[in-house]
């Protein structure tokens, strides 16, 4: 794999968290979260509920994940960390945008040809609005 598209080491990526990082998609900057499988494997999907769209699941320092689920904050929907689909809360039936992603040897790689890899961590063009929003965790 090209080196412009290396992520992460393997060993960065949580099992019972999530890690972020950013993407071009063209002229504009988005967000991804990494969750490691039981298995090993790596999955991503985009930093957004699929309730609130301008709500991130990971604010920066990873987001919720609790018995396979990756949970928003906000309401509580819970998404299967391995597929994205929301199995309970208000976007029930709703299932996370996927972004591809690669392991090989000891590193997860961007596997989407049509996103460039940025940076890990936040765009910082998120909504801040979103952020003030008092959500059931108080935070
Ligand atoms: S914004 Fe995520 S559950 Fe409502």
């Amino acid at each position: 794999m090209d080196d412009d598209r290396r992520i992460t080491g393997l060993s960065e990526v949580p099992t019972d968290g999530t890690l972020l990082f950013t993407f071009r998609d063209g002229f504009d900057l988005g967000e991804a979260i990494l969750t490691k499988l039981d298995d090993g494997s790596v999955v991503a999907f985009r930093n957004y509920c699929q309730h609130w769209t301008d709500v991130r699941l990971d604010k920066g320092s990873g987001a919720l994940v609790r018995n396979g689920d990756i949970i928003c904050q906000k309401h509580g929907a819970t998404f299967g960390q391995e597929t994205g689909y929301c199995d309970f809360g208000p976007c029930e039936g709703a299932t996370l945008d996927t972004v591809d992603v690669e392991v090989s040897g000891d590193a997860v790689y961007l596997a989407d040809d049509s996103l460039d890899f940025e940076h890990l961590g936040p765009s910082g063009e998120h909504d801040l609005s979103s952020g003030s929003r008092i959500d059931f965790t108080g935070t």
